[in-house]
């Protein structure tokens, strides 16, 4: 249980690390200076792969295990559940927009201004909430059986970016990752 708590916390670690390079990306690119769309494209499939893939699932059984035990905190869980279908979407469209951008189609500025934004501003604010209201009551109230239905919501699997796996793959985002920290 602490295995996947302490799992937990730290996935949110490194996606708002990502986040962070993201928005750093988005700034460059709404003053004027040459954003790195390879970069951005790298850190949106990672967050598409990952976290909509794995860390998400997870989520989903926790909370609906946590609504179980605490009655008061359904509403809530209900909407961060719903937050992970709208992040997915937003993360695809633009994920979509950036694979466009680089096989050289044109994308008007502002939709991928909107896009990046509604994405960054969705998800630091979800993972805030969880960090807040969520983790704190599921260390409290998840029992060992409930821990257990999270971890078998998703078969385990390495996390390509960060989980010491040498991915080809997100070679460049890991240098990039390394150089800022
Ligand atoms: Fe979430
Ligand atoms: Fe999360």
């Amino acid at each position: 249980m602490t295995n996947l708590l302490e799992a937990w916390r730290i996935d949110h670690s490194y996606f708002k690390r990502l986040l962070a390079l993201l928005q750093k990306q988005v700034d460059a690119f709404h003053f004027g200076n040459t954003a790195n769309y390879d970069l951005m494209l790298d850190i949106i499939s990672y967050l598409r792969d990952y976290s909509d893939e794995m860390h998400h699932p997870r989520e989903d059984v926790a909370f609906a295990r946590m609504a179980r035990h605490c009655p008061d905190m359904e509403l809530a869980l209900s909407r961060l559940a719903q937050e992970h279908r709208i992040i997915a979407q937003a993360g695809e469209t633009l994920r979509k927009h950036l694979e466009a951008v680089l096989a050289d189609a044109i994308v008007p500025k502002a939709e991928i201004e909107v896009a990046a934004a509604t994405y960054l501003v969705y998800y630091g604010n979800h993972i805030a909430k969880e960090e807040e209201d969520v983790l704190p009551r599921a260390a409290q109230v998840l029992t060992p059986a409930d821990w257990e239905a999270v971890r078998n919501a998703m078969p385990q699997r390495r996390d390509p970016l960060f989980g010491g796996s040498s991915d080809e793959r997100y070679r460049v985002l890991r240098r990039q990752i390394a150089l800022e920290s």
